[in-house]
Parts: structure tokens; C-alpha cells; sequence
């Protein structure tokens, strides 16, 4: 195995540090966060560190990173207070992929790229009609991280969208059958290929 030492990696040019970094977490579910600014202009970011932080009460969590590189759907989510959590398939990945791109805030993201926006009762954020898995979260808290600038944004599951066919007897959720991805680094779409479910593990 060859050794990459810290002060080697602190040298190399960026982008490919930030994906040689990336990458060692390993693949991470892709999601598209949907949002509508105080001005009612709807916004997409794709976004891969999503993470379950408890199932009762239902927490989830993202990291958003600093201000000068992802802006506006944290700035909808503190004005607003509701956002929605998008699965991206293989059927739209390129497209949800462009949302990564820094468009203008008053810019109407789903019209400039083409996913389509669709909308629940009752909750102000918009979601990716073409996602099979869906829900909304209600802001709880947004915790910023001094050592980097970045933010852990807390969010209070309030609905969840997807096809019954796809929950299971125990109420696991076949991603698979969805066709849910995953990513890898700053760029990689994957599927993902269920190997086996095991029992509950006892010492
Ligand atoms: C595969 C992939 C994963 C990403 N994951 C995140 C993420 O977890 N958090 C984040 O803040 N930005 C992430 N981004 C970058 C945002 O999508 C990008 O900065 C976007 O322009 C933010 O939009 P906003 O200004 O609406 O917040 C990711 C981009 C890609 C391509």
C-alpha cells in the first residue's frame, strides 16, 4: 500500500484533494433539497450527506457547506423553516446533477434545468415530481461548525412520499427497487445492489 501523509495531501491542487478526500467516507446516498425563498422562487441543491440522526422523534440531517459556496437553500431553510429531501435516479442523475451549479437566487432552478417542481398540501416546499422517494422535513436547528464554516442543518420529519410496493413487511424501504443512487467523490453516480439483510445482531 503506498502512504499518503497529511502534509503530502495539504499540497495537492484542490479539486483533487477535495475528491481524494471525499471519497474516503465512501458512497453516500444523493438527494435533491428542495426549498422556496421568502420571495416564493423554488430552489434545488444536490446534496450527499444526509444523514438519519434518530427514528423517534424522526431526525434527519445535512451538512450545508460555507455560505460562499452553497447560499441559498440554507438561507430558504431559515426563512422558511420547511424543506424536502428528493431520491435522484438514474432516469433524471444528469439532470439533478446540474442543480449543483451556483444559479442566481432569484433564478427558478426547475425551470432552467427541467425537473419538474410538484407540491403536497399544505407544504410550502416544493419536491422533484420525478423522484420515486420523497418526504418533508420541518427546520429544528442549525448547528453552524466553527472549524470550517459548515453547518449541520437539523430537520423535524413531518411526510414521506414513495410507492407502498416498495416497503417491505418490517417497514425496510427497498432503495434498491426504487433505484435510489448513491455518490462517489464529487462527481460519481452509482446504483446500489442490496447483497443480504442479516438478523439483528446479539453478543
Ligand atoms: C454529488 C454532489 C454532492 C453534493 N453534496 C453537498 C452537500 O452534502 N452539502 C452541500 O452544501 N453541498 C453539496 N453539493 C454542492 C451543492 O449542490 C452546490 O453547492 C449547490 O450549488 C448549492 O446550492 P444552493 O446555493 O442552493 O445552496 C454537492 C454537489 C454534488 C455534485
Amino acid at each position: 500500500m503506498r502512504y499518503y501523509s497529511l502534509d503530502e495531501i495539504k499540497n495537492w491542487e484542490r479539486f483533487y484533494r477535495a475528491n481524494f478526500i471525499n471519497c474516503l467516507t465512501g458512497f453516500k446516498p444523493v438527494s435533491l433539497v428542495g426549498t422556496v425563498s421568502k420571495e416564493g422562487v423554488p430552489n434545488l441543491s444536490v446534496v450527499s450527506s444526509v444523514v438519519h440522526l434518530g427514528a423517534d422523534p424522526a431526525l434527519i440531517g445535512y451538512i450545508n457547506r460555507p455560505l460562499a459556496a452553497a447560499p441559498d437553500t440554507i438561507q430558504n431553510i431559515s426563512d422558511t423553516g420547511h424543506y424536502t429531501v428528493n431520491h435522484i435516479t438514474e432516469a433524471f442523475f444528469t439532470k439533478a446533477h446540474q442543480y449543483s451549479a451556483k444559479y442566481a437566487p432569484e433564478i427558478n432552478e426547475f425551470e432552467t434545468v427541467g425537473l419538474h417542481a410538484s407540491y403536497e398540501e399544505g407544504i410550502i416546499a416544493p419536491f422533484v415530481q420525478e423522484s420515486p422517494v420523497k418526504y418533508h422535513l420541518k427546520l429544528v436547528e442549525i448547528v453552524p461548525i466553527a472549524h470550517n464554516q459548515t453547518f449541520f442543518v437539523i430537520g423535524a420529519l413531518q411526510a414521506v412520499f414513495l410507492s407502498e410496493t416498495l416497503v417491505e413487511a418490517d417497514g425496510f424501504i427497498n432503495l434498491e427497487q426504487a433505484g435510489s443512487m448513491l455518490s462517489l467523490g464529487l462527481d460519481g453516480y452509482a446504483h446500489a445492489t442490496m447483497v443480504q439483510r442479516l438478523p439483528y445482531a446479539r453478543p
